[in-house]
């Protein structure tokens, strides 16, 4: 059950994702999709805005026969948030289909989970086989995420809880854990005697297109580093689990959550860079800037971009820097994390021209995923001059895997299949959560109290100067400056 069925994320994200899981055959069989949403559209118009929104952004393989016994699965019910009478419906429904599991995933605001959890109680939708899906952003401090969340256990218990955060649902986060712990090599040097510091990229060639209204409130870090970035961090820095169980990962990420060392309030203005884009280009076009996209208050202070410099207070990471950052407007899409190992404690060779800085392991999330790793080979011929090669993990694969046809599960669809199935591993935590708002806000607060205002970065760059001075203070700089 969809809430919010008319709305972005349904149509961009949801329903494609269910879409794919259609066709491999994941959906059982007689699995419906109830999509829920305020307009009084009936099932027809609800349909032909499907046919209109979504299905042109689908895969050839979205047939007229594909596509129509996808729809068939599909139901349209006008239910208010905040208004019982709908839920009764709803209700009525769901008990004359007596499946077995039933999702609720509320790809709403906030400001509705409360009510909608209240709405699902009282009609009885709140049994031990009903499951809910809660979007972020889940309030936006930790008061309010809090009240939220506590007001929702009320009703539900925590594993039947489901806070998404899409990016644990990327194949290469999972790989990251299966190449941390699947192979001892990387073990030994994954610690603080061996990195020297790790680097932590969301950059987006995307303004904030029509989402201005539900952007200006919010802002990237709210937007992106309190969760995608943070779970990034956590699934680089944390300790083997003791198992792939659900708690185990998630408490393990939990620690590093609370290794984090705060930001001082008085520390926010040197190791945290705040900025907002400004009219430039992209991808050759001119675009307007950010306080000039529809929706947004000409005098907005809402940041498109954030960089931090983080530490790990724990044995492995203490003295490494994690530099986090995300930015709408950037030069190029591109998600990846990159560790940068330490040069060798002296170099027997004359080192490359241009300095290649050693040992890196770039993983790739976007926009193609890879898990590529740089090192220093002989430069053929005559000389001990060193030169810098590429291993390429992912094209080392057994043939046929890993290639660009080789069909690759979205991140949610991956997340929406293993709420069917109950796995909660890759779902955040209450706590994990409250401890990701904890950290943040000391930024917040440092922000709303200053008035300073972000600092301008012209569309389609890296971001304000001040970015690159953040790593450069320590010698170091950022991946694409190399
Ligand atoms: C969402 C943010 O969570 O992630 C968006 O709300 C952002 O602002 C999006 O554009 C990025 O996701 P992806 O998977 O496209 O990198």
């Amino acid at each position: 059950m969809l809430f919010g069925g008319t709305g972005d994320l349904a149509t961009r994200k949801l329903l494609p994702a269910l879409f794919d899981a259609h066709c491999v055959g994941s959906l059982h069989p007689r699995g419906r999709i109830l999509a829920l949403g305020s307009q009084p559209l009936g099932q027809d118009a609800y349909l032909a805005m499907l046919e209109s929104k979504v299905r042109p952004a689908l895969p050839a393989a979205a047939a007229a026969e594909v596509w129509q016994a996808f729809v068939a699965r599909i139901l349209y019910l006008q239910v208010d948030a905040n208004a019982p009478e709908g839920f009764d419906a709803l209700a009525e429904l769901v008990r004359a289909r007596a499946a077995p599991v039933v999702v609720f995933y509320l790809a709403t605001g906030p400001q509705l989970f409360v009510p909608i959890c209240e709405q699902l109680a009282r009609t009885g939708l709140n049994h031990a086989g009903v499951r809910i899906v809660l979007e972020k952003p889940l309030g936006h401090d930790l008061a309010s995420s809090d009240a939220i969340n506590s007001a929702v256990a009320q009703h539900f218990a925590e594993d039947q809880i489901y806070r998404i955060d899409h990016y644990l649902g990327k194949e290469s986060v999972q790989n990251l854990m299966a190449m941390r712990f699947g192979n001892v090599l990387f073990e030994p040097l994954w610690r603080r005697e061996w990195v020297r510091d790790v680097q932590i990229t969301i950059a987006e060639e995307i303004g904030v297109e029509k989402r201005g209204a539900f952007y200006d409130g919010i802002g990237a870090l709210r937007d992106m580093v309190q969760n995608h970035l943070l779970q990034l961090l956590c699934m680089v820095a944390m300790e083997p689990p003791a198992s792939l169980s659900e708690d185990a990962i998630r408490d393990e990420k939990l620690k590093i959550l609370k290794a984090l060392k705060p930001i001082e309030l008085n520390e926010v203005a040197e190791k945290v860079v705040r900025g907002q884009y400004c009219r430039g280009a992209a991808a050759g076009d001119a675009v307007p800037g950010y306080v000039n996209e529809p929706a947004v208050a000409p005098d907005s202070q809402t940041e498109t971009f954030v960089a931090i410099k983080a530490e790990v207070a724990n044995w492995r990471w203490a003295g490494v820097p994690f530099y986090l950052r995300t930015g709408k407007r950037m030069q190029s899409r591109v998600a990846e994390i990159v560790i940068q190992f330490r040069d060798v404690p002296y170099s027997l060779f004359p080192r490359p021209l241009d300095h290649e800085p050693g040992n890196r392991l770039v993983i790739t999330l976007q926009p193609e995923e890879s898990i590529r790793l740089h090192f220093l080979v002989k430069h053929p011929g005559d000389t001990q001059a060193l030169q810098p090669a590429t291993l390429d993990l992912q094209r080392m694969l057994p043939r046929g895997q890993g290639n660009r046809n080789e069909r690759k599960t979205g991140a949610y669809e991956r997340l929406l299949l293993d709420v069917i199935r109950g796995r909660l591993g890759l779902f955040v935590r209450r706590d994990e959560q409250a401890q990701a708002w904890r950290w943040v806000a000391p930024i917040q607060q440092a922000w709303a109290q200053s008035n300073l205002a972000p600092k301008l970065y012209t569309a389609g760059t890296w971001g304000p100067a001040a970015s690159s001075a953040l790593p450069s203070r320590d010698g170091a700089v950022w991946h694409e400056e190399l």
